[in-house]
């Protein structure tokens, strides 16, 4: 815990004060090969540490997900386009031609009414209907989820996002799912639905545990074996699994992330309260050991507790120097999946990104680390 705190710490500033700089896309121009979206589609070889306390379809459905992409920066910025990109519809074209699975974060809270009954903004629903059918067309697993709705873990607001009265708060997340599990209720089983990216703040612990529950019957009443991704308390750390309490239901998988070491994942990342400076390389013994200490803290909790898991994010910001963006990838990813556990990278094409939006082609190096 003692390693986690600071850690915390600045995760929590980081969110409190991105907005004072939104993201840049910093095109980093790497020769891209041809083929490379030739890369046929692959899944975890190693079975999930444990399936006991999942059904069947579930454990399946868990272990193909398999290699996957976020597309960040996106659809949960307060609008899109207000971090610099747009979820083009060539994007769903390249990720969904190499990756099992795509992760779509959306800002829900922010296209929804402001009162209780949290009604959607039915443009902006569209909008993810089309990015969700699109990509469930191209035979990819796709998960949805709750991202950046600030006030629920006790953040600053960012622009252009809007303030809920507090009394709210917890009522808008029920009744938003409830409206996404409803829309969605007749899509394929290879749509996910994640309740809430990084509860951390005033949801750790028990906040949490409480009010997962309550969104998760608002999800079931409409899909009730559909896969759902819930993840532990700050920030989805796997130090937080042991207090997480999740309701008697058969159908959930375990969201994790991972930015370890920090100081090497975030080096050069400016809206940090407290800046790390960039020159840190990786991955030496200590940082090795960072890295597989927390993801065999999560293989035994899943082996204990019969949950399959899924790394949700993990990634460097664009200004690390690249052989050791490379380096450290291609270990975290193998890591992962020796250990049974599929993945979603962070991210696509902005400043953790694998690919150039300048360019138009992959930051090849990555993407053979994530691929080949
Ligand atoms: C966070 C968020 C994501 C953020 C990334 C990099 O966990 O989910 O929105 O940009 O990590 O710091």
């Amino acid at each position: 815990m003692t390693h986690e705190r600071p850690r915390a710490r600045s995760r929590l500033l980081h969110q409190m004060t991105r907005s004072l700089r939104p993201p840049l896309l910093l095109a980093i121009s790497l020769a891209a090969t041809a083929g490379a979206a030739a890369q046929p589609p692959r899944r975890t070889a190693v079975p999930p540490p444990s399936c006991s306390a999942v059904t069947q379809q579930t454990c399946s459905t868990a272990q193909a997900l398999g290699r996957g992409i976020n597309l960040g920066n996106m659809l949960e910025a307060p609008r899109e386009g207000d971090w610099g990109v747009k979820l083009e519809p060539v994007y769903i074209d390249q990720v969904a031609g190499v990756f099992d699975t795509v992760r779509v974060p959306v800002r829900w809270s922010n296209h929804a009414a402001l009162t209780a009954d949290a009604r959607l903004d039915e443009a902006f629903a569209k909008r993810v209907d089309q990015v969700v059918d699109a990509l469930l067309a191209k035979g990819v697993h796709v998960i949805i989820n709750m991202h950046h709705y600030n006030q629920l873990s006790g953040n600053p607001l960012h622009p252009n996002e809007k303030e809920v009265d507090p009394a709210v708060m917890d009522t808008r997340l029920v009744n938003m799912w409830r409206q996404i599990a409803q829309r969605y209720r007749d899509r394929s089983p290879r749509l996910l639905f994640e309740l809430l990216n990084e509860p951390h703040g005033r949801l750790n612990g028990e906040a949490w545990n409480t009010l997962a529950p309550k969104v998760l019957a608002a999800v079931r009443a409409t899909n009730p074996t559909r896969a759902v991704l819930i993840g532990p308390g700050e920030w989805n750390s796997v130090h937080e699994l042991k207090k997480l309490r999740l309701p008697p239901d058969r159908n959930i998988i375990v969201s994790i992330h991972n930015y370890d070491p920090f100081d090497f994942t975030h080096q050069g990342v400016q809206h940090l309260a407290k800046p790390f400076p960039l020159g840190t390389t990786c991955c030496d013994a200590r940082q090795r050991k960072a890295i597989t200490d927390a993801l065999e803290t999560a293989r035994q909790w899943s082996a204990a507790n019969g949950h399959p898991l899924h790394l949700g994010e993990f990634g460097t910001y664009e200004k690390v120097d690249l052989p050791s963006r490379v380096a450290y990838t291609r270990f975290v990813r193998d890591e992962a999946e020796r250990r049974g556990i599929p993945w979603t990278f962070w991210e696509f094409a902005s400043e953790f990104g694998v690919w150039s939006p300048k360019t138009g082609e992959w930051v090849e190096p990555l993407r053979r680390a994530l691929l080949d």
